[in-house]
């Protein structure tokens, strides 16, 4: 199938190109470099021997947009391109629920237009908000704690509505927990602009000595170690999810979470990357950070049932792939 991916220079969306190039798609990539560099559309070529059609635009831009539905006969999106930061988008709502959800608007609407009938969309565990895990698709989703997790929420609202509205419109919502680790190659990784949100990317600029010392945010939880827990899934795995979701949409509007189903707490997640790269990480257990819930995961069991789609990597191949990229990465 010819593939729209929007955002696939960036960290999840690079990683399904490899992946989609993998099972003999064609992959057109959408990104406005916003956050991800033009770099990786050439280590996408070294490592694909595909060098996938690319266009510098923002999706929120509807005639740059429509240029691409009119050249190309595409069969499938899959949409990542969109602010990520959660901390930043309590500081820039606007600039969110702009990007966020025009993007989303307006390439439903070329899809509608022209014909394209599977949509495969980005979204985040952040939507069920702070909930009892293991996490369900059936469960109802509770307001999330920041304007970027309403923005999948809405956004999800948008492309339901809109299947609903036509018939032969179809939807995979894909709900991420937390996407670390990185291409075995080393050449394409989780590269955040500025100092990391987020504790992956953060630990390996530590081992790097880029950054002094990671603080963990509590340790006062009611968890294993008393730090947070969460679901980390490798971004390759991650990637192969969206492959299968694409190939295997069902009809109408189809939910489903991309985790492993198992949880890890921070230290249990640095004390790995430690061991397995045998380098130090030093750190300080600090307050909690506002916002964060204490544990988070998936009930991954659907994904596994319909879409024969199941998390094949450990923590230990991600810190390892994680540490890899950070050392190729200059
Ligand atoms: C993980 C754990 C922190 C940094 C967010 C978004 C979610 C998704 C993934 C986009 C928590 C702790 C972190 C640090 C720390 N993003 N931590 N020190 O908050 O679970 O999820 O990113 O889809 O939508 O909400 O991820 O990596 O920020 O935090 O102790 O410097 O690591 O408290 O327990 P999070 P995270």
């Amino acid at each position: 199938m010819n593939i729209l991916v929007t955002g696939g220079l960036g960290f999840i969306g690079s990683h399904t190109t490899i992946e989609l190039i993998k099972n003999n798609h064609s992959v057109i990539i959408a990104d406005n470099l916003i956050n991800s560099k033009i770099e990786v559309l050439d280590k996408l070529s070294i490592i694909t021997g595909i060098k996938p059609t690319f266009y510098q635009i923002d999706v929120t831009n509807e005639a740059k947009l429509e240029e691409i539905f009119v050249k190309h006969k595409i069969d499938g999106v899959i949409h990542f391109a969109g602010l990520k930061a959660v901390g930043e988008s309590v500081s820039k709502p606007l600039e969110y629920y702009y990007s966020n959800l025009v993007s989303t608007m307006l390439l439903s609407k070329m899809c509608v237009k022209y014909g394209v009938n599977k949509f495969v969309f980005s979204s985040s565990a952040t939507v069920y908000g702070e909930q009892e895990p293991p996490l369900k698709e059936d469960m109802e989703l509770k307001k999330t704690t920041n304007p970027y997790g309403e923005t999948k929420a809405m956004s999800e609202r948008i492309l339901t509505d809109t299947a609903k509205a036509n018939d032969d419109f179809s939807v995979s919502l894909l709900r991420y927990f937390n996407p670390v680790g990185a291409h075995e190659s080393g050449l394409i990784g989780e590269d955040p602009n500025g100092i990391p949100n987020n504790l992956m990317p953060f630990v390996t600029k530590v081992a790097k000595g880029q950054l002094e010392k990671l603080s963990v945010f509590g340790n006062d939880y009611d968890t294993i170690d008393g730090t947070g827990v969460r679901d980390y899934i490798h971004v390759v795995d991650l990637a192969k999810g969206h492959v299968k979701a694409i190939e295997n949409l069902e009809k109408g509007v189809n939910i489903y979470n991309l985790g492993t189903g198992r949880g890890t707490s921070v230290l249990e997640l640095v004390n790995a990357f430690m061991k397995v790269n045998d380098i130090n990480v030093p750190y300080e257990i600090v307050g909690r950070r506002p916002g964060d819930i204490a544990t988070c995961y998936a009930d991954a069991s659907k994904a596994e049932k319909e879409l024969g789609w199941k998390a094949e990597l450990g923590i230990e191949e991600m810190v390892r792939d994680a540490w890899k990229f950070e050392q190729n990465n200059k």
